[in-house]
């Protein structure tokens, strides 16, 4: 006789995995930490499939999954997003870091053919294998704090095939190392010396590079720096105009240096994202609003540059703007590997509360990068979390460096 299975089989099925006794910082809800004491997180076929109390579960843990994780304490978080990095580089810029402590500034640097073009000297230069080989351990220092997704762009090779490199190579970190990474296009990032003198001739070919790597599935979305030293307004609209003709979304490296009306434009073309936003003007903001632009707070750049303008961060609470936070990790003017120090100091420099951090690493940073199927702890999301060595999340902030991450799991799958 065929007897209707019990709701404990059912469930046993279809659980690959659960987690019991560590809290859970959930971040459902649009406020607050969503904590739940003693809980339970069980997953199957890479999404969350419970979340909840450990005394609230369906059954006997050891019947409901294949594998089941005792915590043993501990807080688990959602799987965090770097929603801004430039991580694919070769070489590095310690000279241009020593001459910054002599007094010069990256404008100066940047101006006398150092700063991004010296970058892009060194990665035209490697080969892609080399490049990967370079690249892959940033990616591995960031997931192993905590991160799961990863945004990464181009804009060191500033012609077709040193794009394509560059994208290739983010493609293959994420292959490589088992987690989403998002590409972005940066060909507008900054002049090209072929090109001196001849900024909108280089941003006609920018566009036409962006259409063949598109073509060829290399980019989820589009960026530029508009700026003194990158490029103007106009030029960036035609970037973008470009990008919304191919259905790709935008984001801006915005008023970092100077109050460009970056944010503005960007939120304009309903833009994911307005990043850095230093100098954002009071109606920059009020347009982010609108659009619902995220503001991707970049404190590692701030730190690095002895910045002093604070982003505009009381009007972006006021008017409701969503605050991410960022690694930038890029070699001038952000080496920083750590996506949890980043939280450390949006809170130090900026004065975000640790939640605001945490929110700003998570559920914010995919909505920065238009993801709304992680960034939480729901049911029904991807299965990307962090099992912490922490008492409260607070401490995410608060201890500057150090191994927290107890382990990490991205899809279901443990990384560490
Ligand atoms: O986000 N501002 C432009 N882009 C990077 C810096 C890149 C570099 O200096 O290599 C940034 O800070
Ligand atoms: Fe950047």
């Amino acid at each position: 006789a065929v007897t209707a299975p019990t709701a404990e089989a059912a469930v046993t099925e279809f659980w690959d995995g659960l987690v019991v006794g560590a809290s859970l910082a959930t971040l459902d809800g649009d406020a607050g930490y969503g904590a739940i004491e003693d809980g339970a997180l069980g997953w199957r076929d890479g999404r969350i499939a419970f979340v909840g109390r450990r005394r609230d579960l369906p059954g006997d843990p050891e019947r409901l999954a294949d594998l089941v994780v005792e915590a043993d304490g501990g807080w688990i978080t959602p799987g965090l997003v770097d929603c801004h990095t430039h991580l694919v580089f070769a070489g590095d810029r310690a000279g241009e870091f020593e001459q910054r402590l002599q007094g010069a500034s990256y404008e100066e640097i940047a101006r006398s053919g150092g700063g991004i073009v010296s970058t892009v000297r060194a990665t035209r230069e490697a080969g892609e294998d080399a490049l990967l080989a370079q690249s892959l351990p940033r990616a591995r220092a960031l997931l192993a704090d905590g991160a799961t997704t990863l945004e990464i762009k181009s804009g060191y090779g500033l012609d077709l095939d040193g794009e394509r490199k560059m994208l290739r190579v983010a493609r293959r970190i994420g292959q490589s190392l088992g987690v989403d990474v998002r590409t972005t296009f940066l060909g507008a990032h900054a002049l090209p010396p072929e090109y001196t003198g001849r900024a909108d001739d280089y941003i006609a070919q920018a566009c036409n590079w962006l259409a063949t790597l598109h073509a060829e599935g290399l980019v989820d979305a589009v960026d530029a720096f508009a700026e003194r030293i990158g490029f103007t307004i106009a030029q960036t609209r035609r970037v973008f105009e470009v990008a919304r003709a191919l259905g790709l979304p935008v984001k801006l490296h915005a008023d970092q240096l100077s109050d460009g009306d970056g944010a503005a434009l960007v939120a304009g073309f309903g833009g994911l994202s307005a990043d850095h936003v230093e100098h954002t003007s009071p109606e920059g903001v009020r347009a982010m609003a609108r659009a619902g632009t995220v503001a991707v707070l970049l404190p590692g750049a701030f730190h690095v540059l002895r910045e002093t303008t604070l982003p505009p961060l009381a009007e972006f609470r006021a008017q409701g703007v969503p605050m991410a936070v960022a690694t930038d990790c890029n070699p001038g003017t952000s080496p920083l590997l750590s996506l949890r120090q980043a939280m450390q100091l949006a809170c130090t420099h900026f004065r975000l509360t640790p939640e605001e951090a945490l929110r700003g690493a998570t559920v914010n940073a995919a909505r920065a990068l238009g993801l709304d199927d992680r960034g939480a702890l729901r049911t029904g999301l991807r299965a990307d979390f962090v099992h912490w060595n922490i008492a409260r999340p607070a401490e995410l902030c608060y201890w500057l460096g150090g191994p927290l991450a107890r382990a990490v799991y991205a899809g279901g799958h443990r990384l560490s």
